[in-house]
């Protein structure tokens, strides 16, 4: 049915943009949340305290002639009036549009793709990646430039917002303080929803988020806090955690049944593509041990304890069941932190990273050679650069054999344009590490049932808005053989 502009009971609601995600081969997650005043400090967008109906439609064209699915939703107040719409009865591997209406207004159209059928391998795959935006360190043109790249599926790998207050002298400004309490964290999420880039990527296909340390505080580590500021009593930080991962669920793409639970948030998941991949999301943030030794670069003997866990033994578990399935060519890794081990020149390590929890790594890279995965490929975020590795059986021995690969995507904006930079820092100590690169953008996978291509996309700069986007360099992963091979 046509959907006329008419009656209009209220300003624009649709400020903060649509979305979808979590898509299966029957389903996908609508999301839009209705914010016509998006950065009122109470972080209700400008709503009343009533609920409001949205209705909302699904077709095969952007002109909506013929519908495959519709229906209405209510936006609830207690929700910050967002809704979750799981729509069901999709095509496997089918693309589709989708729209929103809610109070005479109808929302930006986004384009959205259903998985293929278990046991198929559908169309090639392009899938892009991303981490790492800071609103007040530049533009969301990598955004943009992924968004121009017509994917079939963005992963994001977190820090989709930052936590810090406004700051001064920045190319644009946060608002408001370091946000703590429900209303801090809506108002933060609605900013960098209104930011047009990062709207254009949401529109343009669906979405598999998972937070990293940010969308809370820097650098948590489960229930410990490892940020000073502001202070906090531990009942205020476990408040803060609730109000974070509630904000988190209210403004992503993501199934009902990621809803949170007090301060507790079900993220870790598998989402299946066919018989192409098997995507593995992580949480290394809510079971993981304290840092050893302190945050930062360290030597650190404890970082080799036995008992260290990253994931918590019961997403452990759960991983190495899922990797024994191989329902998949590709078993890809969707997380957060560096997997590979990296040294400095004096034989530090990240204690943050998968490197402060090395026997954790160890159950895990044992445990895919144990259950014989074909095709072991970790997506990383989290450091601001990009880089791609290759993982293996002993670090300290490069003519060990390569069991696996990882893809590390630069930020869309955090640390600035970068400096070019592209020598692999301490390259002798790290000889797996293969390429690395210190400027913005994402990573654009091609996946088909014989290869992974990945291609390092960069712009040019983000103090600037609308930068051009170039290829870096690009890599082939081969089916069965674990490893980098350049193009
Ligand atoms: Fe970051």
């Amino acid at each position: 049915m046509a959907w006329g502009q008419s009656a209009r009971a209220a300003s624009y609601p649709f400020r903060l943009g649509v979305a979808s995600g979590e898509p299966d081969a029957s389903s996908v997650v609508l999301w839009t949340r209705l914010a016509p005043s998006p950065l009122n400090a109470d972080g209700q967008g400008g709503m009343s305290n009533t609920d409001v109906t949205v209705e909302w439609q699904v077709s095969k064209t952007s002109t909506f002639a013929a519908l495959v699915a519709s229906g209405s939703v209510a936006a609830r107040y207690a929700d910050a009036h967002s809704v979750h719409v799981v729509a069901g009865g999709l095509a496997a591997d089918t693309d589709y549009f989708y729209r929103f209406r809610a109070q005479g207004h109808i929302s930006p159209v986004g384009r959205t793709r259903t998985a293929p059928a278990p046991g198929t391998a559908g169309r090639d795959l392009v899938m892009a990646f991303a981490s790492c935006a800071h609103y007040e360190s530049g533009y969301f043109t990598a955004y943009r430039r992924m968004a121009e790249d017509d994917p079939g599926l963005v992963v994001h790998l977190g820090d989709y917002i930052y936590e810090d207050p406004a700051t001064s002298g920045a190319v644009r400004l946060h608002v408001g303080a370091e946000t703590v309490s429900l209303a801090d964290y809506r108002v933060r999420h609605a900013l960098y929803k209104t930011d047009p880039d990062l709207q254009a990527a949401h529109a343009a296909a669906a979405w598999l988020v998972v937070p990293d340390d940010h969308e809370v505080e820097n650098n948590y580590a489960g229930m410990v806090r490892n940020d000073s500021s502001p202070v906090l009593t531990a009942a205020q930080w476990t408040a803060r955690r609730t109000a974070a991962y509630r904000a988190y669920y209210e403004n992503m793409p993501l199934r009902p049944s990621a809803a949170p639970t007090g301060n507790a948030i079900p993220l870790y998941r598998r989402v299946r593509w066919g018989s192409l991949a098997t995507f593995h999301l992580l949480d290394t943030r809510q079971f993981r041990d304290d840092q050893a030794c302190g945050d930062g670069w360290k030597v650190c003997a404890d970082a080799d304890l036995p008992a260290r866990t990253l994931t918590g033994a019961a997403q452990e578990s759960w991983l190495l069941d899922g990797l024994a399935q191989r329902t998949a060519t590709w078993d890809l890794l969707a997380q957060q932190v560096f997997f590979a081990r990296q040294l400095d020149g004096a034989g530090a390590a990240n204690m943050d990273a998968w490197d402060g929890y090395r026997a954790s790594r160890a159950r895990i890279e044992q445990g895919w050679r144990d259950r014989a995965v074909r095709n072991p490929v970790v997506l990383t975020g989290d450091v601001h650069r990009a880089w791609a590795n290759e993982l293996k059986a002993d670090y300290a021995d490069p003519s060990s054999a390569t069991i696996g690969t990882e893809l590390v995507c630069t930020s869309i904006s955090s640390d600035g344009n970068g400096s070019g930079d592209t020598a692999v820092p301490y390259a002798s100590n790290n000889p797996h590490l293969k390429f690395y690169a210190d400027r913005r953008g994402y990573v654009r996978t091609t996946i088909t049932p014989t290869q992974l291509r990945a291609d390092f996309r960069a712009v040019s700069g983000v103090t600037e808005h609308g930068a051009p986007v170039s290829t870096l360099r690009s890599f082939v992963i081969a089916d069965g053989r674990p490893g980098l091979t350049q193009v």
